[in-house]
């Protein structure tokens, strides 16, 4: 069966309090989430420590953004061991935002990839197209390319470690969501390339991300190949995210 996932993306948002606050709250109401749903709460990288303290393992905790490298002179940099190191379990790689605000590629997305999941964490992998390359029909090309570059380091007994988060740039802070029948469908392309590249397609978990909220999480988590949701604004936001968390349906 595959892993259900909601993972909290903070982005550049959050403070001292908040952390305590928010992760406070979701702490309290873990005992009564479905227990066969991760959490994931993923803040800033200075508020890691906070966080990991008020979870006190209730929820698993991220990182939003490794270096390639291991350790040495890259100023700013964070590495995945040392993310491991003081206890996350979790990596976003590629989000849209580092491709398109720090210039990364998909080979870039690749190397990075390659160092979180050969450490042992979980490497949430992000996709997604542009509204000019939907409008222009080619959104399954690309978000096809990036899964295979992407993920092109991926060795067999690694995948155990990939999580794949489809977030059309689009629908990303605009309030505008993928239907579910059009996040459902690419989903569903992107569990074909991983089968077609030789991974167990159908253990890795699918994320959607895009604007997802309490009123319309649950019409994507019923899809097949929607294996939980990656969730920016709505993650700050205590209650809003602990109801996303159980919008599962409740036979799977
Ligand atoms: P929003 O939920 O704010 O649209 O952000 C999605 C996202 O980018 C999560 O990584």
């Amino acid at each position: 069966m595959r892993r259900k996932i909601v993972a909290g993306n903070w982005k550049m948002n959050g403070s001292k309090d908040l952390s305590e606050k928010l992760v406070g709250y979701i702490r309290s109401e873990a005992g009564s989430l479905d227990s066969g749903v991760e959490v994931v709460v993923i803040p800033p990288a200075i508020y890691i420590g906070d966080v990991l303290r008020q979870a006190q393992d209730t929820v698993a905790v991220g990182v939003q953004n490794v270096g390639q490298w291991q350790s040495g002179a890259y100023t700013g940099e964070v590495s995945s061991e040392m993310a491991k190191d003081v206890g996350c379990r979790y990596a976003l790689v590629g989000h849209s935002e580092r491709r398109q605000l720090f210039g990364e590629t998909d080979e870039l997305v690749a190397e990075k990839v390659s160092r979180v999941v050969s450490g042992g964490l979980t490497a949430i992998v992000c996709v997604g197209e542009t509204l000019e390359e939907r409008e222009s029909a080619q959104a399954e090309i690309v978000v096809a390319s990036q899964v295979r570059t992407g993920l092109s380091t991926v060795v067999q007994g690694e995948w155990k470690n990939v999580v794949v988060a489809y977030e059309p740039v689009w629908a990303i802070g605009t309030g505008k969501t993928a239907t579910s029948d059009d996040a459902q469908a690419m989903h569903a392309v992107i569990r074909h390339v991983l089968k077609d590249m030789g991974a167990p397609a159908e253990e890795i978990s699918l994320l959607y991300g895009g604007s997802v909220k309490a009123d319309n999480a649950a019409a994507l988590f019923a899809q097949p190949d929607i294996d939980g949701g990656l969730i920016g604004g709505a993650s700050l936001v205590a209650k809003d995210f602990v109801s996303i968390c159980r919008d599962f349906p409740a036979n799977t």
